[in-house]
């Protein structure tokens, strides 16, 4: 792969080097509006790219919370944020990003960033088999102490909870067929790897899949590792939670996030976009928060031509109700 290291730059003068090149990290900047002494909480930290960027502009005081789900990337990403801004407190939480709001009851953020999805650095390592382009094991796992892998949902589920979950997660068309297939092979064979995962998938869909721009296997890749993750029963629970601080807080009670937070998600498809959209544009409604994007925002052609995993990204950030203490 690229080095893309120095890709990008927080200010003129200040690369960071975090190995990742962090996605609509202008937007980000200029959404989130980040200001000395404030407090930025990461549900996805992964490398550290956006949370180093977002903290050279919390100094000389702030705090930065970094959380994920795959403790591998944490330590790079709390370096990669004191190498950018080294006056900032860093405080590291593993665990998934539906808890994150009760980590921070005693220290409520005034910014909430959750980029969803995979990193660049799970997938391209075949041991964490994420890859269908490379031959691992089939594991999918990004918190490597969870006991179920994708090898063993494709073991222990029947036919039709595997249909459900390849047309829910992957929204391909030849889920049952696919589920079917899956359930014959595993009678005679285990089915443990990528490479025999993805081949069993590509015989019922073809190599390249219906519209032939994506690989036959794409999909049901997708929907193993939402599933083994949980990736959007976790978003849909961040998601309540932001309701109910922004009730909270209308209340005029303390709650995880402050008055005046400014949240901003990055999805990379529809099935995460579409519960963030509802429920900020709920909160819109009840005038609980304020809209800082009317659509979402897209990486621009600059942005694309260095960074091709942008282009499915969108981005939506709101400011909840009532004035932040800074500034
Ligand atoms: C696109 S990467 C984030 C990259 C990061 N913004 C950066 O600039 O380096 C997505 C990250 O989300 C993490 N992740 C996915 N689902 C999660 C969940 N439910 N809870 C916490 N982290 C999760 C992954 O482990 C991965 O590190």
């Amino acid at each position: 792969m690229a080095d893309t290291r120095y890709a990008w730059r927080v200010t003129s003068t200040a690369p960071v080097p975090t190995g990742h090149v962090p996605v609509l990290i202008d937007a980000v900047i200029r959404l989130l509006e980040p200001r000395p002494g404030e407090r930025y909480a990461d549900a996805t930290a992964g490398l550290g790219g956006h949370a180093a960027a977002v903290a050279t502009h919390l100094e000389p005081d702030g705090a930065v919370v970094l959380n994920d789900l795959d403790h591998t990337s944490l330590d790079r990403a709390a370096s990669a944020v004191r190498a950018a801004a080294s006056g900032v407190n860093v405080r590291i939480i593993h665990g998934s990003l539906a808890r994150l709001p009760t980590h921070l009851a005693d220290q409520p953020a005034d910014l909430l960033l959750a980029d969803f999805g995979f990193a660049s650095t799970q997938v391209d390592d075949p041991a964490r088999g994420f890859s269908f382009k490379r031959d691992g094991p089939l594991d999918m796992r990004m918190d490597t102490s969870s006991p179920i892998t994708a090898a063993e949902l494709v073991r222990t589920l029947s036919e039709a909870e595997l249909a459900d979950l390849i047309r829910r997660f992957g929204e391909e068309r030849n889920a049952r067929a696919i589920a079917r297939k899956l359930v014959a092979v595993r009678a005679h064979e285990p089915i443990t790897s990528t490479a025999q995962f993805a081949a069993i998938v590509r015989s019922i869909v073809g190599p390249t899949g219906r519209n032939r721009a994506i690989d036959g296997a794409t999909r049901t890749f997708q929907a193993l590792r939402i599933a083994v993750n949980d990736e959007i029963g976790s978003i849909e629970a961040l998601l309540r939670s932001i309701a109910r601080a922004a009730q909270r807080l209308n209340a005029g009670e303390a709650t995880w996030l402050t008055p005046g937070a400014r949240i901003a998600m990055i999805s990379f498809h529809s099935l995460e976009d579409r519960p963030v959209k509802r429920v900020f544009a709920d909160l819109v409604e009840r005038g609980l928060a304020s809209a800082l994007t009317r659509r979402p925002v897209r990486a621009g052609p600059d942005e694309l031509a260095r960074n091709v995993r942008a282009r499915p990204a969108k981005l939506r950030a709101i400011r909840l109700r009532g004035e932040s203490g800074i500034g």
